[in-house]
């Protein structure tokens, strides 16, 4: 039977350097997109696929993300005392319960893997999901719950097709036999130049991984960027246990890009009830603006 995942890692010690100065001493984590920090869509991403504990390897300079899951005594009385109950339910419901978040330090930058593996100790013998914060995705049924469902052990990476001329910003995914959304692959490889990718279906940030990846990810290795990549304790992992794609169904944005940010920000704000007409009414004289200047 396929074991329960119960707990998902959050890596976001990055420095956020393509973000600056926004990110110069807030993490970019935090960034909102319309009215949330990123941060929080994985962590709701995660409850609503069944997570349990959550587990968020942090840096120097990234307390803010411990205040926001906190209580917030100051907030939760003067929303009480003016009678806000809206907003103070949505700040109550946002709260992790204590003992099921966990906070540890990456102390050196040494890349997505390493980040990982510093929650080891956190993890017992069982699969684990990682999410990366910068890639947000929107979907009827959120990305790790469709993941989750689809989930029969091993290792299971979500992803998409990108144009091939991109592909070195990512894990790219040597396909084998699919069916249906599930992929199975032979093999993958971190940020290749477009000529030697094996495909153009890239890794996105959500990942169910065997519990094994902890010690293949010990070996601290070294890959692309210097960096200890989580990209090669999966491939090492082929043959061993089961390794898949899941093409998950939802529009995925990167947000550790200013346009990708720029981009999520529009389609959030015009999906919300309250601001979606307004923001179509603002979008439209924007158009105008941008037909006219084309033609100058
Ligand atoms: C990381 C992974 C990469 C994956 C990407 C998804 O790269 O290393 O394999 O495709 O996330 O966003 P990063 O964006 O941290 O450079």
């Amino acid at each position: 039977m396929t074991r329960r995942v119960r707990k998902a890692i959050f890596p976001v010690g990055g420095l956020g350097t393509r973000f600056l100065p926004a990110t110069k001493a807030m993490p970019k984590e935090m960034l909102p997109v319309v009215d949330k920090p990123l941060i929080q869509y994985a962590v709701e991403e995660a409850r609503a696929a069944g997570i349990e504990e959550f587990i968020f390897v942090t840096g120097r300079g990234k307390s803010a993300i411990e205040d926001h899951f906190d209580f917030s005594y100051e907030l939760d009385r003067v929303l009480s005392e003016r009678g806000r109950t809206a907003d103070l339910a949505a700040i109550k419901a946002m709260l992790l319960r204590p003992g099921q978040v966990a906070y540890i330090r990456q102390q050196e930058p040494l890349g997505l893997g390493h980040a990982v593996w510093c929650a080891r100790n956190l993890v017992d013998d069982e699969p684990i999901a990682v999410l990366l914060a910068d890639d947000l995705i929107l979907a009827q049924t959120p990305c790790l719950k469709q993941m989750l469902d689809a989930y029969t052990g091993g290792n299971l990476v979500a992803a998409m097709e990108v144009p091939r001329e991109q592909v070195s910003r990512y894990g790219v995914l040597d396909i084998g036999a699919e069916s249906g959304q599930r992929v199975e692959i032979k093999g993958i490889v971190e940020k290749p130049t477009p000529e030697a990718a094996p495909s153009n279906l890239c890794v996105i940030g959500r990942y169910v991984l065997d519990p094994g990846i902890f010690d293949e990810l010990g070996r601290l290795d070294r890959g692309a960027g210097g960096e200890v990549q989580l990209t090669d304790a999966l491939a090492r992992m082929i043959g061993r246990v089961p390794f898949h794609a899941h093409r998950f169904e939802g529009r995925r944005f990167d947000c550790g890009d200013k346009v990708g940010f720029f981009e999520a920000n529009l389609a959030f704000a015009l999906e919300r009830e309250d601001l979606g007409a307004a923001c179509r009414a603002v979008l439209g004289r924007y158009a105008k603006v941008g037909a006219s200047r084309s033609k100058g």
